[in-house]
């Protein structure tokens, strides 16, 4: 799978309405919604009116990424405004199997992610468990960061773990991703690529999508 997922965290809020219907036209197959709570990243990014925004004008599924902390007093929440799916961070909480138990009640897909500092192998026990996991890239917290090198090493890792397994779950790669990286963050085994900066602030985000989706043929 080769999929693209725009980051409305870097759209022009002002315009969100329209922002949203640019990235409907496109080849996207994902809007990625970012929560920050300023607690567990050292930024606030937005809530529930804008999630129920997206879910009026939006065309496309949402990809829920929660950077917060107690995900468990919120992802029922996010289910029933309409996410696709919820993902949480793994070092937000003691044991992720509960509160993806709650998402999975929702019929609702579950993603655990991790920040680039933790221990890769603490998702290898919940690889069956989830829909799909997130690696991120960058550290959580903002957009328009670099892409950390090292996030290759671990996108082999897992692609080569889940083919193993025989497992149907999905790889995220979030952060500092644009038309330069993505044909090699696919090769290496990536299913759906996040991009927020590289998207919203091109003058054609269209254009953009279309070339990061193809760049791995
Ligand atoms: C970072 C967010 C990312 C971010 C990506 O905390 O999880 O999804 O929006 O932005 P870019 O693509 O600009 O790195
Ligand atoms: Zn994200």
């Amino acid at each position: 799978m080769h999929a693209i997922a725009p980051s409305v965290l870097s759209a022009d809020f002002g315009n969100l309405q329209r922002e949203i219907e640019r990235i409907n036209l496109s080849e996207a197959d994902y809007f990625h919604v970012d929560v920050m709570d300023g607690t567990f990243v050292p930024n606030i990014s937005f809530g529930f009116p804008v999630m129920e925004t997206l879910h009026k004008y939006a065309e496309k599924p949402l990809d829920v990424h929660l950077m917060i902390v107690h995900p468990e007093k919120y992802v029922e929440r996010f289910c029933d405004a309409g996410a696709w799916s919820v993902g949480f961070h793994l070092e937000a909480v003691d044991d992720p199997m509960p509160i993806l138990s709650l998402i999975r009640a929702k019929g609702v897909r579950t993603c655990l992610t991790i920040n680039p500092d933790i221990d890769i192998h603490r998702l290898d026990p919940y690889l069956d468990q989830v829909d799909m996991i997130l690696l991120m890239s960058v550290f959580a917290g903002f957009g328009g960061q670099a892409f950390i090198p090292e996030t290759m090493e671990k996108i082999r890792y897992f692609r080569s773990e889940i083919t193993r397994r025989s497992l149907p779950t999905l790889i995220e790669v979030d952060g500092g991703v644009n038309i330069k990286n993505a044909g090699g963050i696919f090769a290496a085994g990536a299913d759906i690529l996040v991009a927020g900066s590289a998207v919203f602030h091109a003058a054609d985000p269209a254009a953009v999508v279309r070339a990061m989706k193809h760049s791995a043929e």
